[in-house]
């Protein structure tokens, strides 16, 4: 098979695999986080087939809803690329990146790094931010039936990488727990460029709305 069949056939699984998945999670991440990912590689020094490859398998199986199992995403991505006879050596390196991908908070330490993982990761970092990411999470903060905001309950800083899988707490508290950190997490150059509008976006957002809710921060 040649590159781009392989592409094309991951295009199809992955399409097929996220049809019934939450709406920050399904097909259409999948397509920004590819479209961020070709943006930002352009001055990059990757493979471009394995960053394609692995924006569109980084969410085949996220852990949250595979019991935080996080070898979930790689073992699917494993089996589906073996299937098309995928080399070893690049199923491999997919399976690193979608292993390595996610900042879920608190203390985790990643123990893998290429400039095909920074790509991939600053462009899933990138759809977490800005209008498209407050729509995420106020659609995740749905999809788990939490309160948007409750000024009683403050947001945790030193979550924890458990509790923060855990937590369920109000959706505004996430843009402190995360969103607003992402900005110092951007690790190409194009990545910081978008991120910096992206955050400033989000902290009109968050002026705006703690006016109109007329309360305390
Ligand atoms: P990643 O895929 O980068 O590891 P997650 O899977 O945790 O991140 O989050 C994916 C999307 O769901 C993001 O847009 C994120 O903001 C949103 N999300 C995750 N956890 C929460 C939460 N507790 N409250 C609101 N949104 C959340
Ligand atoms: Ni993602």
């Amino acid at each position: 098979m040649s590159e781009n069949e392989i592409l094309n056939a991951t295009i199809r699984f992955v399409k097929n695999e996220l049809k019934d998945a939450e709406g920050g999670h399904d097909w259409w991440h999948i397509e920004r986080v590819v479209n961020n990912a070709r943006l930002i590689s352009r001055s990059e020094p990757v493979n471009h087939f394995i960053v394609e490859l692995a924006s569109l398998l980084h969410d085949i199986a996220d852990a949250k809803f595979y019991d935080g199992d996080e070898d979930a995403g790689p073992l699917k991505a494993r089996a589906f690329l073996a299937g098309l006879q995928v080399k070893e050596e690049t199923i491999a390196l997919v399976g690193k990146i979608i292993r390595n991908i996610s900042f879920k908070g608190g203390n985790f330490t990643i123990d893998f790094s290429s400039p095909e993982l920074a790509v991939v990761q600053d462009a899933d970092r990138l759809d977490a931010m800005g209008a498209i990411g407050i729509a995420r999470a106020f659609n995740y903060g749905g999809f788990k039936n939490r309160e948007i905001y409750n000024p009683s309950i403050k947001p945790d800083l030193q979550i924890t990488r458990e509790d923060y899988k855990k937590s369920s707490a109000p959706t505004i508290n996430h843009f402190y727990e995360k969103l607003l950190l992402l900005k110092d997490r951007m690790q190409t150059e194009t990545g910081k460029k978008i991120a910096e509008e992206r955050h400033r976006f989000m902290e009109i957002f968050l002026a705006q709305f703690y006016q109109e809710w007329g309360g305390k921060k």
